[in-house]
């Protein structure tokens, strides 16, 4: 037993080693990594990355609105974030006679900046490890309620007096390592952020979906906008009045470019990570949920494709919501081959073999940790079926526009038949609602939707097992047999179908109006498939998930006791994380080498495939490139575009700055590469590389380009 032990504890300590890139550090801890990343390359300490005592590096960095990252690169409030970060500012100041997606934008002065109602960015003031507050009266036998209703009151309180401590402040608590320990994060709050400056979708968005995900890349994805602030340098809502915000530290920006091999730093704001679920999580992840997910997608977006190649109307109506589902089908595909590659399952099998030995190995570790393993399976197996249902809730049965537009209906109409509902509430509710209505119809074609829902019902009705169906598709298909026929008679029956008559309805939502909307066929299909889930599924799903959560708890715990020298990194969870590696390319598949840059000649390369509407740059950008009127920033008689390194990053790292070794800005994070896309479960530096937007082809833009030098003498640049 002991030997066995020993001989797997030896090849899983061989796997860590080689995983050195691999990590999204917590800020505050970030002294246990210096050592390691100054042996990379580093030359700046934890203290210039993170510091309450005097600014420090995080001062330059915000959480861009909800799910993106954005630098500080002025003293004058001015910040970088993607252009797919901005896009729905731009989008939103965006009209057919001025439309600044297509065309760029670029304030020519202060006052041409433009506010954006609702965008908010936050600075991290300072984070505390709250654990022992946190946990302080909760005891190992505790209800799992109790816990985390101490847990939850403590941390109100925290909260509660956090935000007191300055203007615009905002807190929360976070559980890290599966709630094994706490952190609280104290933010300061802006709302008055105004567009500065994007580039054309041309270059922004180059390369568009035919792109995303896919190294080599040549996208411009940068957008430019200005934090304000009252005249104290305090956040205020918006007004005329404010005025640019002194941030503590700004990055400087270096023009000097990178090698192979340099070491890089991304710090930004990662979302979600599964680095810690066992081999039953990734089975489940790549053996049946990602495949459905996938095909279900395969056949919505081909439908898409269809009515859009058809269409030129239907192509601009749904180029939103095509790269929207495009995104994370793509990802899931290049994940699920990723983890396969890995032999993922595989690989935590072994870790949990040894999970095993380690907890058998003496009585105590064998009560606290011998249990786990096996009730993981279980839950997992009956995990298994309720999450296809969910899967398909999710993705067939929401799939369907009308449906889920149906769903934004049910509380409004459900107020309408309670006699206790206030009625300022419900007029309220009815006019956002309206509000909502007209903005869905603008993007909405019904031919497209018809086959769409045609589609998803046969799927559902084919490939989850019959006791996981509401009754009604079973009647349905016995009737019809045909699922287009049968979206051809709902489409033309429903009354979701018609704008004028639902804004009509909801204008005056009287009983009579209201029960229009619920005996509507697709209301009727809507609450047959939502009455069934939360009749037959919700309750026990989330009664596994949150047993899972307990289980894991354990779990994490157990695996850090049981690797001692191990450094483990909490998964993220939108909170401000380092990443650090070295820039270089990859290989990946046999006979295929990546370079780990891009340059301007491969904009033009791509643009002679004339058939790929995303590889149009502006006429203007290939003026510059036959003139090779680079400025200053070319390098060996060419432009610089992008750069691949192995920093690990996820989702909500978009628009991260990635820094040098002296902490300068050296690039803008945007996306990854395909092949690396399983580094959400399981990182690998041989396929994992986050892919940066050159510092250099940005000054390019907003200098040769765009001629926006009165921007570029905000910067600081160091060769
Ligand atoms: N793949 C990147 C991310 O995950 C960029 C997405 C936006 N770009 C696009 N072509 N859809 O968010
Ligand atoms: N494009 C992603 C984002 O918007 C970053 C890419 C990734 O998932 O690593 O955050």
């Amino acid at each position: 037993m002991r030997k066995t032990f020993l001989l797997i504890m030896l090849s899983v300590l061989l796997v860590f080693k080689a995983m050195a890139d691999e990590g999204m550090w917590i800020p505050m801890l970030i002294g246990k990594n210096i050592a390691d990343m100054q042996r990379l390359g580093f030359k700046l300490t934890a203290e210039d990355l993170y510091s309450i005592n005097k600014s420090s590096l995080k001062d330059a960095i915000v959480q861009f609105g909800g799910g993106c990252t954005g630098e500080l690169i002025s003293a004058e409030g001015l910040l970088i974030t993607n252009h797919h970060c901005g896009y729905p500012e731009i989008q939103s100041h965006s009209t057919v006679d001025n439309n600044l997606l297509a065309n760029g934008f670029w304030a020519t002065t202060r006052a041409d900046e433009l506010p954006n109602p609702g965008l908010k960015v936050r600075f991290l003031v300072r984070m505390d490890d709250v654990t022992n507050l946190v946990l302080k009266n909760v005891t190992p036998s505790m209800a799992e309620k109790e816990r985390q209703k101490l847990i939850q009151e403590v941390a109100y309180s925290l909260i509660d007096s956090a935000k007191k401590e300055g203007v615009g402040y905002e807190a929360i608590v976070r559980p890290f390592y599966s709630g094994n320990q706490y952190f609280m994060f104290v933010y300061q709050v802006f709302e008055d952020v105004r567009l500065v400056g994007a580039p054309p979708e041309s270059i922004g968005k180059f390369g568009g979906d035919t792109d995303n995900w896919v190294w080599p890349r040549h996208t411009g994805d940068f957008s430019l906008f200005r934090i304000y602030a009252d005249k104290n340098n305090n956040p205020a809502p918006y007004s005329p009045g404010n005025v640019p915000f002194k941030p503590k530290k700004f990055l400087k920006i270096s023009t000097k470019g990178v090698k192979e091999g340099d070491f890089t730093l991304v710090y930004g704001f990662p979302g979600r990570t599964q680095q810690y679920i066992t081999s039953h999580a990734v089975n489940l992840l790549i053996n049946q949920s990602n495949p459905h997910k996938i095909q279900l997608r395969d056949a919505r977006l081909s439908i898409f494709n269809r009515f859009m190649n058809a269409n030129d109307t239907i192509a601009i109506k749904y180029a939103a919501k095509h790269a929207r589902v495009a995104n994370a089908w793509k990802k899931w595909i290049g994940e699920t081959m990723g983890l396969n590659r890995l032999n993922a399952v595989g690989k935590k099998q072994e870790l949990e073999s040894m999970f095993a030995a380690w907890a058998a190995s003496k009585p105590d570790l064998k009560e606290q940790y011998g249990w786990l393993l096996p009730k993981f399976a279980a839950f997992y197996n009956e995990l298994a079926p309720l999450s296809l249902v969910v899967d398909y809730r999710n993705e067939a049965v929401y799939g369907v526009e009308l449906l889920s537009f149906a769903s934004r209906f049910e509380r409004l109409l459900s107020m309408v038949f309670d006699a206790n509902a206030d009625r300022g509430k419900l007029k309220e509710q009815s006019d956002n609602l309206q509000e909502y209505v007209r903005d869905f119809f603008k993007d909405f074609e019904l031919a497209v939707d018809k086959e769409v829902f045609a589609s998803m019902m046969q799927a559902y009705y084919e490939r989850v097992p019959r006791e996981y169906q509401p009754d009604f598709l079973q009647r349905l298909t016995e009737q019809q047999g045909n699922w287009r026929k049968l979206a051809g008679q709902i489409y033309s029956q429903t009354v979701f179908a018609d704008s004028v008559r639902v804004l009509t309805l909801l204008h005056d939502l009287d009983s009579t109006n209201a029960k229009e909307f619920i005996n509507d066929p697709i209301f009727s299909i809507y609450s047959e498939f939502e009455g069934f889930y939360r009749r037959n599924v919700q309750k026990r799903y989330f009664e596994i998930t949150d047993s899972l959560e307990i289980l894991y708890r354990y779990y994490v715990d157990g695996l850090m006791r049981m690797q001692p020298d191990k450094r483990f990194f909490p998964d993220a969870n939108s909170t401000l994380r380092i990443a650090y590696g070295k820039v270089g390319g990859f290989s990946p598949r046999d006979g295929v080498v990546y370079n780990f840059y891009t340059t301007i000649d491969g904009i033009y390369e791509k643009s002679l495939q004339r058939d790929v509407p995303d590889y149009v740059p502006p006429k203007r950008l290939m003026e510059l490139y036959q003139a090779k009127d680079f400025g200053p920033y070319a390098v060996n008689g060419t432009l610089p575009v992008a750069f691949i390194a192995t920093n690990h990053t996820t989702g909500g790292n978009s628009g991260s700055p990635v820094l040098d070794a002296e902490g300068n800005l050296i690039g803008v994070n945007f996306d990854r590469c395909w092949e690396s896309t399983m580094s959400d479960v399981m990182f690998d530096p041989n396929y994992c590389r986050n892919i940066t937007l050159d510092i250099r082809y940005v000054l390019f833009i907003i200098d040769r380009f765009a001629g926006a030098n009165h921007l570029l003498s905000e910067m600081v640049l160091v060769q």
